[in-house]
């Protein structure tokens, strides 16, 4: 294999924002307002450091202005061609490979932004090498699970770095996913 030609490693990075139950959001088109300032700080200058975001259908539709300026992979079922609309691609995991489309872009650094089934995907998918996880000292009682899958897995982690983000009590947790 020539230089040229080398694959380099992509690196996924998850952002999840939870609270303490586990849940992301009330329901599948709520937006992220509940959140603290001092994530959405920490968020937008991790995502400054990104060349690429993945989202599920839902979260772009509730996200759709923010994410226009960034270069975004919108998963859905509902196409079998992938289609292309400025900075935002549709994708259809199933009529081809996501890993392969995102390494012949060039990223290398890519930022899963969820919801729930992509998480889901992209774990069980060896597309999530670290996870930052901000735990909001919120308990929703019900609402969309971080991460939504049909069956039971489990998945060891380790943990990298533990950060209190304010006086209310908003944690940052970073982990590695040791799979
Ligand atoms: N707190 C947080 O950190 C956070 C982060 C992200 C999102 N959210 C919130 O979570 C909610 C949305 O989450 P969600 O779990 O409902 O949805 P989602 O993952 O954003 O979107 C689900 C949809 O995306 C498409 N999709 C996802 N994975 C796919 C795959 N592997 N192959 C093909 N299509 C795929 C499907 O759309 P089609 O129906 O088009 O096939 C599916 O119905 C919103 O309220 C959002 O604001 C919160």
């Amino acid at each position: 294999m020539n230089r040229k030609s080398k694959p380099h490693k992509v690196i996924y990075t998850a952002y999840v924002a939870t609270s303490i139950d586990g849940r992301i959001a009330e329901s599948h088109q709520s937006g992220i307002d509940w959140t603290s300032k001092e994530d959405w700080n920490f968020f937008q200058k991790s995502l400054n450091k990104m060349d690429a975001v993945i989202v599920g259908h839902n979260t772009y539709k509730v996200s759709k202005d923010r994410l226009k300026r960034r270069n975004t992979i919108v998963l859905t079922s509902k196409i079998n061609k992938l289609k292309t609309q400025d900075k935002i691609v549709f994708f259809n995991p199933k009529n081809s490979s996501l890993e392969k489309f995102l390494s012949s872009k060039g990223y290398k650094n890519i930022a899963v932004l969820g919801g729930g089934k992509v998480y889901d995907f992209c774990l069980s998918n060896k597309m999530l090498d670290e996870l930052f996880v901000t735990i909001e000292p919120y308990v929703f009682t019900n609402g969309v699970p971080m991460f939504s899958g049909i069956r039971f897995r489990k998945y060891k982690f380790s943990l990298v770095t533990v950060k209190r983000l304010n006086k209310t009590g908003t944690l940052l947790l970073k982990y590695k996913n040791e799979n």
